[in-house]
């Protein structure tokens, strides 16, 4: 299994956004795709994909996935908790033993690759991801606004401290196509491109805002809708995965 974790120092970029649209997009490929939810207090993944509560517990004492529907696997904190507007108040410590948890006794069955929603900032959490689960390559999500960019290169760093291969960036809500005039209007700036890649990575993806995307999300029917952006992001970084592997054979 390929496990490929989506990581920002900054919140708020579009991690999650980003994480469900890159499952969606490799199923659509025919892979057996996971995600793991590896945000434990800010958990939306279930959400975005609609997957719902329910007994988690296989026979064998293991924990069973949720499934979208179109079968992407989902583990998730928020499907273990009776109430969505619950708080989960754990220090550091805590929540790192609690991802090793949802991703070590879960049973992911016969899924090929594995999106990990990483929680914002470079701490504990995003370290735990790192070193312990050990994914086989990171993405890093931006917006072209100068502090992310500059945020964004310190999960560059963070990976590359970890020896954990970055496969490129991602430059989210990089403009806005008017759906009135069709102008191409750049909310947050100029793409970020030139300071983003100054370390030498690669740029994945420069994704629009997509507005009635969100409303789609919001209601967890994301997998109903044309995402051919996400296509094109799941087909580079499904190749990139594929020529990492080539380089460490
Ligand atoms: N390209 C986009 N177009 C439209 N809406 C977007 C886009 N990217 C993200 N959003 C929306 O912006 C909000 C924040 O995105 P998201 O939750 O994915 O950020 P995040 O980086 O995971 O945040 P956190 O750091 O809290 O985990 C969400 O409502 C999401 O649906
Ligand atoms: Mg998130």
């Amino acid at each position: 299994m390929k496990r490929i974790a989506v990581m920002s120092g900054k919140g708020g970029v579009g991690k999650s956004f980003v994480s469900a649209g890159l499952a969606i997009g490799l199923r659509r490929k025919g892979l057996a795709v996971g995600v793991l939810d590896a945000d434990i207090t800010g958990a939306s993944i279930p959400h975005v994909l609609g997957v719902g509560k329910g007994p988690r517990t296989n026979p064998n004492g293991s924990m069973a996935v949720g499934r979208s529907s179109t079968g992407i696997a989902v583990v998730s904190m928020s499907l273990l908790l009776p109430a969505d507007d619950k708080a989960v108040i754990w220090r550091g410590p805590l929540i790192s033993r609690a991802i090793d948890q949802l991703h070590n006794d879960s049973d992911w069955e016969d899924t090929e690759v594995m999106v990990i929603d990483m929680p914002p900032g470079t701490s504990d959490a995003a370290l735990t991801v790192l070193q312990s689960i050990k994914p086989d390559a990171v993405i890093a999500v931006s917006t072209p606004q100068d502090l992310v960019t500059t945020v964004a290169r310190k999960s560059q760093d963070m990976a590359a401290q970890v020896e954990v291969p970055l496969l490129g960036f991602v430059e989210n809500m990089a403009y806005l196509d008017c759906p009135h005039c069709g102008e191409r209007i750049e909310l947050f700036g100029a793409s970020g491109e030139e300071r983003l890649l100054a370390g030498g990575a690669q740029l994945l993806a420069r994704l629009p805002l997509m507005p009635e995307r969100t409303a789609l999300a919001d209601q967890g029917r994301l997998e109903e809708a044309p995402l051919p952006e996400f296509e094109v992001l799941a087909d580079a970084v499904w190749e990139a995965v594929g020529i990492l592997e080539a380089a460490s054979a």
